[in-house]
């Protein structure tokens, strides 16, 4: 490997209230001491999606995870999380609360062995919604904006588990988005799906752009390319270029990223 801690590091800087949020010097070490995240300082704008890359290992779930706490019970994480002004990174921050406002979705969809219907309203209860006709509004809303209604609208109390995957990862985002977050964390959402299911996801997600801010780890190099204003990559645990996705993609600052972006592509 060569000696990559010698290269420059290009690190776009957003001013803060153009950030839906950002980190300042994040690390993280499991096991108490084991560092696998290296001073972090990212910002993402909002209503943007921005890519996550790099190699295996290098760090992105990592750092996403950390993002909205689920990092907690594996990791210690030092450093900021500044969302809405305040340290989210503290121990007196509620993270079920966090976690409605900062949503996750995963590589492999995860839907509850429910109903359609029900996975979405589960949550919504679970966050004391109970008036009927206001849940069915948002069951109809939330499958809507993740371009699954059409699918779904005339078989809403059948299992989701019969869903085919790509349909159950929008309704993971359905799921993530009927309880109104306003960042949307995606690790690798479409990787275990095929290339139809996944161009209706992205298509999905590049309408969510006008009311969420994403931030999605891909290592799929064209789906960065396609849906994503900018685009972060990680190497060993540290942020080594961060920039406009044009920008990294076809004038990468490092060497490093250019091999990667290069390999990637090839
Ligand atoms: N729960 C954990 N306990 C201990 N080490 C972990 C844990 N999760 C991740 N790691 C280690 O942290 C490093 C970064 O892992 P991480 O999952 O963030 O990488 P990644 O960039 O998301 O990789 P991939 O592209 O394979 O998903 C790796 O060395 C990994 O083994
Ligand atoms: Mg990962």
């Amino acid at each position: 490997m060569e000696n990559w801690q010698n290269q420059p590091n290009y690190i776009k800087t957003f001013d803060e209230d153009e950030c839906a949020i950002y980190t300042q010097d994040l690390s993280v070490f499991y096991g108490g001491t084991i560092q696998k995240l290296f001073d972090v300082s990212l910002g993402f704008k909002k209503n943007t999606i921005t890519a996550l890359i790099g190699a295996s290992g290098s760090g992105k779930s990592t750092f996403l995870r950390s993002l909205n706490r689920m990092n907690d019970q594996v990791a210690r994480v030092d450093g900021s999380i500044i969302f809405h002004d305040l340290d989210v990174n503290q121990k007196k921050i509620n993270v079920y609360e966090l976690r409605k406002t900062i949503g996750m979705v995963f590589q492999k969809p995860n839907p509850f062995p429910k109903s359609i219907k029900d996975n979405i309203i589960y949550a919504l209860k679970a966050n004391g919604q109970h008036d009927k006709a206001t849940l069915e509004q948002l069951v109809e809303e939330s499958l809507r904006a993740a371009a699954l209604w059409d699918e779904v609208k005339d078989k809403l109390d059948q299992s989701a588990l019969a869903l085919s995957g790509g349909q159950q990862q929008r309704l993971c985002i359905a799921r993530a988005i009927a309880l109104k977050p306003e960042i949307l964390l995606l690790d690798e959402p479409a990787s275990a799906l095929d290339p139809v299911s996944t161009a209706k996801l992205e298509d999905t997600l590049k309408q969510l752009r006008e009311k969420y801010t994403m931030v999605m780890v891909t290592h799929n190099m064209q789906q960065a390319s396609r849906i994503s204003e900018y685009t972060a990559f990680f190497h060993l645990g540290h942020a080594l270029e961060y920039d406009t996705t044009s920008n990294i993609f076809t004038n990468p600052q490092g060497s490093i990223t250019e091999k990667y972006i290069q390999g990637s592509f090839g």
